[in-house]
């Protein structure tokens, strides 16, 4: 039997961000189209998408939270997971780079570079900020301040591992100019070569010892792997390069594309490549850089409160909308304006009118005029026959647009058809013809190539809208993976059959009433500084019911050490008078040393879960108020006993 082909397309890993906006989902989106679409052409395909967990930041939120970074990841991860899902991704694997087989063939790869010599030991200089225990360089800094928290930097050296970057500095310029295709668009391309390879490459550091949410470098306990070697080496652990079994490595490396959008292109066509050839590995064999959903000009970020949640827009207009409108609004490489307004007369025009209505008049007229039973005679004119010839040089332009991962331009491609076929209902007036006897035929042949027409519709925006074609499908009469609804049926005209019932079905896109809508949309949309508790109509309002789940209690400070080797943590006994005593670790130590906290009466969630942090148990966690600069603690303003409930 002849071997099926292969096609790998990968996501980047995604930052574990508990609101992960429209724009996140973008890259996903469009990624799960080409994978749907290679599947849909015969292809055995793995669609590579997962979380990239580890860092000086992860670490920081957790111990903010009180909770161990893993456990911070693990919610958050599966939210990601969750969303996903909702928007019909069909990944064939999620990866996480705190996996254990990840974990493993990072460490192998470091340890291999290490002793071929591409990765040697030496130190790190660039402008230190204490309390963010993070190094900045030159570019970097903000007013020549940490970018982090505005605090002032010191020139520091940490002993660091670094790869070398520089000696594959000359095999990426020769590569890059003798593989055209590698770089997509092909603008991103001299981006690269003239701004980061012909200047000059420094080698990269690749490893930290301010702190340890990382993976840990094998031979040096002090030090954990930094960033790109863990993260870009996901696309080939998660194939298990470097495990025992390596048959998926084997079968689908290199990779036919790594989607990213365009901030992450220079790692991926310089850092990413340079690795594998110091490995001796085929590079893969294209990165497409897409390019960015803006909102008022700028990238949409949670620090500037402009991010759209993608949920509520699911929840609200249902996934494939959504997903139309990511894929058709915005040429496939550049940057596009989100806006509500945009989205909602897509989905009225686009959808609810030209396909939506499309199918309505087409069923109900079939019913009318013919019982839903499409007949066998009929009698079709030239109108027919360009109509045919359309739709027959639809699928090679839909292919060769989304071959080259050019969305919109395949959609648009689709939606001439639908216009086409709208027009075609105008031109020949199928109710003037239902009015005579003799022209039988003649509408038989009309509804035929409307039915014929959507059919291949229905079946050629599949990879972009995986849930509307069973619903056209159900309408229309035709069976779901029967050999009239596989793509390769669109390529040639005729595979309605005589004899096929419509039935009448739901508006598949409703109308939106565009006033209504926008208001609804803008009440639920965080404003920049708004304050929280201004919040009653958002997402963020919690019942009564809800807060009486948290239990509040006065706690006292019986004793507080410092934790060896983190220097935020501070471990404390704390007294609840007849409910006992409770362990607890806290990041407050920054702000407050030991002998501050002895005595101290203080606000604990009582009924928390326990959590493990650098091993110690936390049984609870204390209230404290923190912006960037200054954490202070919630304390009880007069005398009380320990263990009394706050409300
Ligand atoms: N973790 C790195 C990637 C490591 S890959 C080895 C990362 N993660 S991310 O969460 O910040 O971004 C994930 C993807 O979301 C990227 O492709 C990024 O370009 C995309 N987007 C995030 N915001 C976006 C928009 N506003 N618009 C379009 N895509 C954007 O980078």
């Amino acid at each position: 039997m002849e071997e099926k082909k292969t096609y790998y397309i990968s996501t980047p890993i995604y930052y574990p961000s508990d609101n992960l906006h429209i724009g996140h989902s973008y890259t996903t989106v469009a990624a799960d189209a080409e994978a749907r679409y290679r599947r849909l052409r015969g292809y055995d395909v793995m669609f590579l998408t997962g979380t990239d967990e580890h860092g000086l930041k992860i670490q920081q939120k957790a111990e903010k939270k009180g909770v161990t970074p893993k456990a911070y990841v693990d919610e958050i991860v599966s939210n990601i997971k969750e969303l996903w899902k909702i928007m019909d991704i069909s990944n064939d694997k999620f990866i996480r780079t705190t996996d254990d087989y990840h974990v493993a063939a990072v460490q192998k790869i470091f340890k291999q570079l290490y002793d071929q010599g591409d990765i040697y030991k030496s130190e790190y200089e660039g402008h230190y900020c204490t309390p963010c225990e993070s190094f900045w360089t030159e570019t970097q800094l903000k007013d020549g301040k940490c970018p982090d928290c505005g605090r002032e930097v010191q020139l520091a050296k940490e002993e660091s591992y670094f790869f070398r970057l520089s000696k594959y500095q000359d095999r990426l310029i020769e590569y890059l100019e003798s593989h055209p295709d590698f770089i997509q668009p092909a603008t991103r391309k001299n981006e690269m070569i003239n701004n980061f390879l012909k200047p000059g490459l420094e080698d990269l550091c690749v490893s930290r010892t301010t702190f340890d949410w990382g993976i840990p470098v094998t031979f040096d306990d002090k030090h954990v792997v930094y960033v790109w070697v863990d993260a870009l080496s996901n696309y080939i652990s998660a194939l298990g390069y470097g495990s025992d079994d390596d048959s998926l490595y084997k079968k689908f490396w290199p990779c036919d594309v790594h989607l990213v959008g365009k901030e992450i292109v220079r790692f991926h066509t310089i850092i990413w490549p340079a690795i594998l050839m110091a490995l001796d590995l085929p590079l893969p064999k294209q990165i497409f850089g897409h390019g960015w959903l803006v909102i008022n000009g700028g990238k949409m970020s949670k620090s500037v409160g402009n991010v759209v949640d993608p949920v509520v827009l699911v929840n609200k207009y249902g996934s494939d909308a959504i997903r139309y409108f990511l894929l058709r609004e915005v040429p496939f490489g550049s940057d596009g304006e989100f806006t509500n307004e945009a989205l909602i007369n897509r989905i009225n025009t686009d959808l609810a009118n030209d396909l939506g209505n499309l199918v309505s008049r087409t069923v109900a007229m079939e019913l009318k005029y013919f019982d839903g039973v499409m007949p066998e005679e009929r009698e079709d004119t030239e109108l027919e026959a360009e109509i045919k010839a359309q739709f027959e040089a639809l699928t090679p332009a839909v292919e060769d647009y989304l071959d080259k991962l050019l969305f919109p331009n395949a959609l648009t491609e689709i939606w001439k058809c639908v216009s086409r076929l709208n027009k075609y209902i105008d031109e020949t007036a199928p109710w003037v013809l239902a009015k005579d006897e003799t022209k039988k035929a003649r509408l038989a042949s009309v509804m035929y190539t409307l039915l014929e027409g959507i059919r291949n519709i229905a079946i050629l925006i599949e990879p972009f809208m995986p849930q509307t074609p069973a619903k056209i499908f159900a309408q229309i009469g035709v069976k779901a993976g029967l050999p009239e609804t596989s793509w390769d049926s669109t390529k040639t005209w005729g595979g309605y059959k005589a004899g096929t019932l419509c039935v009448k079905g739901d508006v598949i896109f409703p109308r939106i009433d565009v006033e209504k809508e926008l208001k609804e949309l803008e009440a639920n949309a965080p404003k920049k500084s708004q304050p929280v508790c201004d919040n009653k109509d958002g997402a963020n309002v919690i019942t009564i019911d809800d807060f009486a789940k948290v239990e509040l209690r006065v706690a006292k400070v019986l004793t507080a050490e410092k934790v060896e080797g983190a220097d935020k943590l501070l471990k404390m006994t704390l007294s609840l008078g007849d409910a006992g005593e409770r362990q607890v670790v806290s990041g407050i130590a920054k702000f407050y040393s030991p002998d501050d906290m002895i005595g101290k009466k203080v606000v604990l969630v009582s009924n928390l879960k326990p959590a493990t942090l650098r091993g110690i148990e936390s049984q609870g966690m204390i209230l404290a108020a923190a912006d960037k600069k200054n954490l202070v603690l919630v304390t009880i303003d007069g005398d009380i006993p320990e263990g009394t409930k706050i409300s």
